[in-house]
């Protein structure tokens, strides 16, 4: 598959994953290289938080404290875009009752807290509205791409999940309507599709592979490449016996310093091996195409690194197109 198909596939890809893999990074990096593929992308947080934004750095707080409306935070040079907003249920529900007519005074109510009272009535609801929102900013044709970067896995499914939910609770009304319409989005593939994130270690892969089956069984959406982010790349002749005194390198090093070497050689060889034992088993238990991102020695993600996600999963993609 080629990148920009991929991009025209689906105009909405949800990204998702356990804690901490990376989800944030992949879904900042997916949005740089479809920017780059001259579209006008939104990038679009869900879980009140502003990881994302000050990867391009950009401080998202000074523009707008909640986040909501739309920010442009990067322009490519083919004319591509990356726009943030965050969507929150609270922000959802005043946009909602906003559209729907309703006056100032109902505004001011759901901001005192009518939200909690409804959604204690009925589960699911604050995320149908973060959904049901990224169901409208679709089919209103808000930005060629919209990557939504999700909460933890457990979460995710629970986000992904609430439309059922609330489907199952209510039988008719807006609220159903509105729960119907958005599973029909999540549903078809040429409209909404995931893309689960992972590292290559044992934990994360099992959890993978679990969502990724609820996922497509319970909510029926359709499964992007797996993204397998940090991974460890082969350095070619990595051995020991390289160190241990019989290079000319080595004939230069002090005897503590090839001790070091060879104990952070024996480091990355047990840690590559692990690594593959792991992207094994993914490919034996996953039928997916998979997208490896490189682990970048840095200590936070900016805009240079980023590029390099994004060229690794464009390069990636096209290499299993040519498989
Ligand atoms: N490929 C990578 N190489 C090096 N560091 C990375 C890479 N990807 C992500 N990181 C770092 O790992 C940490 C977690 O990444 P990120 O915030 O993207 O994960 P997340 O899955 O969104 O986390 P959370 O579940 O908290 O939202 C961050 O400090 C980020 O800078
Ligand atoms: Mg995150």
């Amino acid at each position: 598959m080629d990148p920009g198909e991929l991009f025209a596939w689906s105009r909405v890809l949800i990204v998702a994953g356990k804690g901490g893999v990376g989800k944030t990074a992949t879904s900042a990096a997916l949005a740089l290289a479809a920017a780059q593929t001259g579209r006008i992308v939104l990038l679009v947080e869900v879980a009140g938080r502003f990881d994302a934004t000050p990867m391009f750095g950009v401080d998202p707080q000074a523009y707008d404290p909640q986040g909501y409306d739309e920010q442009s935070i990067y322009h490519a040079p083919g004319g591509g875009e990356i726009r943030r907003r965050s969507i929150t249920p609270d922000a959802a529900l005043t946009d909602w009752l906003e559209s729907h007519g309703f006056n100032r005074l109902i505004r001011r109510m759901a901001k005192s807290g009518i939200l909690e009272i409804v959604a204690t009535a009925t589960p699911g609801i604050k995320d149908l509205l973060v959904l049901g929102k990224i169901k409208h900013l679709e089919t209103s044709g808000a930005a060629d791409v919209i990557v939504v970067d999700t909460p933890a896995a457990g979460h995710a499914l629970h986000f992904l999940k609430a439309p059922l939910a609330v489907r199952q609770a209510v039988r008719s009304g807006v609220l159903r309507q509105q729960a119907t319409e958005t599973l029909e989005m999540l549903g078809d593939e040429q409209r909404c599709q995931a893309l689960l994130v992972t590292i290559a270690e044992e934990t994360p892969i099992s959890e993978l592979i679990e969502t990724a089956f609820a996922v497509e069984d319970e909510v029926g959406l359709a499964l992007g490449p797996v993204i397998v982010n940090g991974v460890l790349p082969n350095i070619a002749g990595l051995s020991e016996t390289k160190l241990n005194g019989k290079t000319t390198a080595s004939a230069a090093l002090h005897p503590q310093q090839v001790n070091d070497l060879s104990t952070a050689t024996k480091f990355r060889q047990e840690r590559t091996i692990l690594q593959n034992q792991q992207l094994n088993f993914l490919a034996q238990r996953l039928p997916l195409p998979r997208v490896y991102l490189p682990a970048l020695f840095t200590s936070s993600i900016g805009l240079t690194e980023l590029q390099t996600l994004a060229d690794a999963f464009q390069q990636s993609i096209r290499q299993q197109a040519s498989q």
